[in-house]
């Protein structure tokens, strides 16, 4: 078979990729997936809201079908994930006459939440992101005023680390979060893994999700982040790695009447350079023993997350390979070293 991400990388790091029940119907995308990655994250499919919508109520089918997936190819899958502001039921926050939880409630639900999903693919799924995306937007504060601070106070995230080693004391567990290499970001996120280590909390590593785009990250913010995150003896991974042909914007939905889709040979360009140079960086850092794996978020241009975020309708091409599954110019700019 023609080689792929995965074996020109194999004496550096897994290659991963997002992936939904859906496309694990599709030839086409599982012929790519084989080809090319050695690694699974579900997409949506293991994310609280997803599997557990109801205190009652699990759904585990795509869950176990992307692991029974990997398990029947013989791939890794990282666990994605056990602790989020988005995508989590209602329910858990409610006590049964609508009023909030308590507090110790709260740890209680948190607890049984990840000690039955980690239990249940414990052995199949080496990785697990525990808490994500818990630093706040605004740079001037610190944790994200969601509901599980709210309710809990920062103690929910050295809780929630502590419940998955004890579910599964031989998974990585990982804290993920995006724009970590935005200099102001990078120091909050330092600041919690800090913490978390010094009072001694059971977390190995820290995921760089690798939302990027064509200016975003530089050279040297993607070393800096990588090392000084490495300096707190914390693995790094790149976690949900796409480099989206627009800058970076939070919540516009519509699209402006002029606006352009085009993928232009400027665009082209300037992503396959990016792409070109974050794999040298994660060669260099993997080499040197602080970059452990890469995932990418999504298969192809076929589809992305970004085809509807934040603008909805307005086409991205983010990935290594096109609308039809073939490989662009940035994927042999990767596979060239
Ligand atoms: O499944 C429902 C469907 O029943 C419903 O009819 C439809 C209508 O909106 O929504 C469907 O759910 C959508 C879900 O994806 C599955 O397709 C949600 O609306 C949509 O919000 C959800 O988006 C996901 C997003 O996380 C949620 O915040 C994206 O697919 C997923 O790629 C994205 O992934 C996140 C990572 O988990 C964390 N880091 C950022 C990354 C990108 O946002």
């Amino acid at each position: 078979a023609e080689k792929g991400l995965k074996d020109y990388y194999k004496s550096y790091f897994p290659v991963g990729v997002a992936v939904s029940p859906r496309a694990l119907q599709n030839p086409a995308e599982v012929a790519l997936i084989l080809q090319q990655f050695n690694s699974l994250t579900p997409e949506n499919d293991m994310k609280m809201g997803p599997i557990h919508p109801d205190s009652t109520r699990w759904n585990w089918g795509p869950a176990d079908a992307i692991v029974d997936f990997a398990q029947a190819h013989h791939l890794k899958v990282r666990g994605h994930n056990l602790c989020w502001h988005e995508q989590t039921p209602r329910w858990i926050f409610k006590n049964p006459d609508g009023s909030q939880v308590s507090k110790a409630h709260l740890l209680k639900r948190l607890h049984d939440h990840i000690d039955a999903v980690v239990k249940r693919y414990k052995g199949k799924i080496y990785a697990w992101d525990v808490v994500n995306e818990a630093i706040a937007d605004n740079p001037n504060e610190f944790l994200r005023n969601s509901d599980w601070y709210k309710i809990c106070g920062e103690d929910f995230i050295a809780e929630a680390f502590r419940y998955a080693h004890a579910a599964d004391p031989s998974a990585v567990l990982f804290y993920n979060d995006y724009n970590t290499e935005r200099p102001e970001k990078m120091e909050r996120v330092y600041k919690l893994l800090k913490k978390l280590k010094d009072a001694k909390v059971p977390i190995d590593a820290v995921g760089l999700q690798g939302h990027w785009s064509l200016v975003e990250p530089t050279e040297q913010e993607l070393r800096t982040t990588i090392e000084r995150f490495a300096s707190l003896g914390l693995k790094v991974q790149v976690t949900e790695l796409d480099v989206s042909v627009y800058p970076w914007e939070k919540d516009r939905r519509a699209k402006r009447p002029d606006e352009s889709d085009a993928y232009t040979p400027d665009m082209q360009a300037k992503q396959s350079a990016q792409y070109a140079m974050f794999f040298k960086v994660f060669r260099d850092e993997a080499k040197a023993g602080r970059l452990t794996g890469v995932t990418f978020w999504n298969i192809s241009d076929h589809y992305s997350w970004l085809d509807t975020y934040p603008v909805v309708g307005r086409k991205n091409h983010p990935l290594l390979f096109d609308e039809n599954f073939k490989p662009k110019p940035a994927y042999y700019e990767v596979v060239k070293f």
